[in-house]
């Protein structure tokens, strides 16, 4: 019987399906770290203990990459693009929020997380097979809603007009302990675009990086925090379902991208990372992905 930990079976399974690269993060591999300031704007204060979102600023690093596990893919060969960004406190602690341009993810657990892995090998062309998809849906019904965002996904223009959303949930907790789920989302203040399939064909690999030096070379590169306040009906554990569009968004502060950060590639940006004010939901996707970007980067820190 197997007996490796399922955090290790499925870093072992994206290496299958996608390869193996010595030093790269085994997903979102191609990227790059970058300095800011975060400025909150105090809104959320009443919301969340955290020292972070009280009226005030604090540094951060933030990850802009390209989602594939293979970083010879070009730009364009991975329209689902990550910001990752590490809020440096007090103390030397930090606190993460970790996103993609996509509202949902396709898998409700590791299980199925996992397994997927293996019907996916036909995503190493960039696009999915039909056929796989069909499959994918047939046993998975509740993934359907993020395949159907994928098959519509286009690429933002540059990593500077991307909206990013953190999925999971998260509890914000305020001074008197009362607990709210809330999901974080960044809105770029270049406004959200895409790349048209014309523009994409033309791209050359390392478009994005040189798309954003240049935007830094004039200035910062901005995104609003919102966050979505959950009522009691929201699900909190199911990172494959949106919440009702209707439901209160409030902008809690400013992330201002200035310029490229040095030796910054080994920092690891774990989404369950939180601080005081801040707690994980019971999603078993966010929990797991823990151990397994904990095993990512002993591997790539290890020359693997
Ligand atoms: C079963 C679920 C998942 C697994 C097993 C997984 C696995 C991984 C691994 C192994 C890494 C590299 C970590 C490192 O070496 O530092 C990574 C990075 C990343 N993942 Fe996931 N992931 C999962 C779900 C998600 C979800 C739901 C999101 C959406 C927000 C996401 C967004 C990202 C991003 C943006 C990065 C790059 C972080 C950085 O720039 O350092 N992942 N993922």
């Amino acid at each position: 019987m197997d007996k490796q930990p399922l955090a290790e079976t499925a870093v072992n399974q994206i290496e299958k399906v996608f390869g193996k690269y010595p030093g790269y993060r085994r997903a979102h591999a191609r990227g790059d770290v970058y300095e800011g300031v975060f400025s909150a704007n105090g809104a959320a204060s009443g919301l969340t203990a955290a020292p972070h979102f009280k009226a005030g600023e604090v540094k951060v690093l933030v990850r802009f990459s390209h989602s594939s596990p293979d970083p010879t893919w070009t730009d364009i060969m991975s329209p689902v693009k990550g910001m990752a960004v590490q809020f440096q406190l007090p103390e030397g602690a930090v606190a993460n929020i970790v996103g993609v341009n996509s509202p949902i993810f396709m898998a409700k657990t590791p299980e199925v997380f996992t397994e997927m892995l293996t019907i996916m090998k036909s995503f190493k062309n960039g696009k999915p097979r039909v056929v796989d998809l069909a499959q994918l849906i047939a046993k998975y019904p509740e993934s359907r809603a993020a395949i159907e965002v994928l098959k519509k996904m286009h690429a933002p223009a540059s990593f500077a007009t991307g909206r990013y959303h953190a999925i999971h949930v998260f509890y914000f907790v305020d001074d008197q302990g009362n607990k709210r789920p809330i999901k974080y989302e960044w809105e770029p203040e270049a406004g959200v675009d895409t790349l048209s399939l014309t523009s994409a064909a033309s791209m050359p690999i390392e478009y994005y990086k040189a798309d954003l030096e240049d935007r830094l070379a004039a200035g910062p590169v901005a995104f609003q925090l919102n966050i979505i306040l959950g009522e009691t009906e929201d699900p909190t554990d199911d990172p494959t379902q949106e919440w009702p569009a209707e439901r209160k968004k409030l902008t809690i502060g400013r992330l201002m991208v200035t310029k490229k950060a040095e030796n910054a590639e080994s920092v690891i940006f774990d989404p369950t990372v939180t601080t005081l004010g801040i707690e994980c939901s019971e999603d078993r996707i966010l929990n797991f992905r823990k151990e397994a970007y904990s095993i990512s980067h002993e591997r790539r820190t290890n020359g693997m």
